[in-house]
Parts: structure tokens; sequence; C-alpha cells
């Protein structure tokens, strides 16, 4: 579903610069190449206030989402298999403190020797495990903060996978065992 959410141009500035600050952090002993990332992301109203940069109000202008930046940074191992993303670290950091909504993420990277010398596009498993939480989302690449490319998450991963393959097939599977009556039930009622 496409949100109706429109970044502006100061939280693209702030996610860059948080993804800067975050890129300082890397682990990366075996490569030298080091990726920052800045996510923005949401969660439903709580009594925490803590570094909220956002709020959505509903028609009755009740707080109804919370809006934080998370970072993270690549965490590199000895066996290299088990290093982790900036990205994905970025997005453990914000799942674990119940951000689920995500609207943006800045990344940037480069050798150690150079800097951010170029633009760092999220591999493969990053763009898979962004997908979870929002196709639509935001996702700027960049080189600093007036140069950077930003295009939303499902043109950089069409035609994905996602839980509604999951979902999907659940439900003929049901629907295999106790036919129409259940899956009515399931459609009509709720799984
Ligand atoms: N890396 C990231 O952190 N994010 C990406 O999207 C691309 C690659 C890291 C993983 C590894 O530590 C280093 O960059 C070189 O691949």
């Amino acid at each position: 579903m496409e949100s109706d959410y429109i970044i502006e141009d100061t939280d693209i500035r702030r996610l860059i610069v948080k993804a800067v600050e975050a890129r300082d952090m890397a682990y990366a002993r075996y490569s030298q190449f080091k990726v920052g990332a800045a996510l923005l992301a949401g969660r439903e109203n709580s009594s925490y206030a803590d570094e909220v940069v956002g709020r959505e109000t509903d028609s009755r202008d009740r707080n109804v989402n919370e809006y934080r930046v998370f970072t993270g940074c690549n965490i590199e191992n000895s066996s290299y298999g088990a290093t982790i993303c900036a990205e994905r670290a970025a997005v453990c950091n914000a799942v674990s403190s119940g951000y689920k909504d995500f609207k943006a993420i800045a990344i940037v990277g480069g050798l150690n020797s150079t800097g951010i010398n170029g633009i760092t596009y999220p591999c493969g498993i990053c763009r898979q495990v962004l997908s979870e939480f929002s196709a639509d989302m935001y996702v700027i690449a960049a080189r600093s903060e007036d140069d950077y490319d930003m295009r939303r998450l499902s043109e950089f991963l069409p035609a994905s996978f996602g839980a509604g393959f999951i979902y999907k097939r659940k439900l003929l599977k049901r629907w295999d065992i106790d036919g129409y009556a259940h899956l009515n039930g399931i459609l009509l009622g709720g799984a």
C-alpha cells in the first residue's frame, strides 16, 4: 500500500548527518569499507518522549505516531558471512525499540582511507529486510548532505517477495483441508 508520507528536505539532511556520524562507529576491520545508516521510524503513541523528532496526529489532534532516528554501522566478523550491514544494524535498533513504521533511510559509505567518496547503495539482503516493514520508504544513498540519490525502496526492489505470499499460501492450504466453508470463515471473520 502506498503511504502518503512525503519526506521534507530538513529530514533528508538530518538523516544524512546522522548516517555520517554512525559511519564513524563502523567495525570494518577486514574490508576497511565503513558504512553508516540512519533510519527514520515511527511507532504508535507511547509514554516515551525521548528523542522524538516528529508526530502524526489524527483528525482530533491526538498523537497517533511518534518518530525517531535510529542509526547503525557495519559490524564485520572474522567469519565473513557473519558480518552485519549498517542498514540491518539500524533496523535491529529500531525494531528492538518498537519502531516498525519505516519512513526513510540514509546510507553513506566508503573506504576508510578516502572517506565518503561515492554513493553506497544498500545490498540485496538489506533491501529485502527493509521491505519487510515498508516497500515504499525512501532510500537515500548519499555522498553528502546535498548530493544523494533518493528513490522509493520499491524501485530498488521491484517484484519482491513479501508476507502476502505466505498468507495467501496459508489460506490456500487451509482451504484444501477444510473446503469452502472454512475459507469463507477466514475471509469474513478473520483468521
Ligand atoms: N556493507 C554495508 O554495511 N551495507 C551495504 O549495503 C553494503 C555493504 C558493508 C558490509 C561489509 O562490512 C562492507 O560494507 C564491505 O562489503
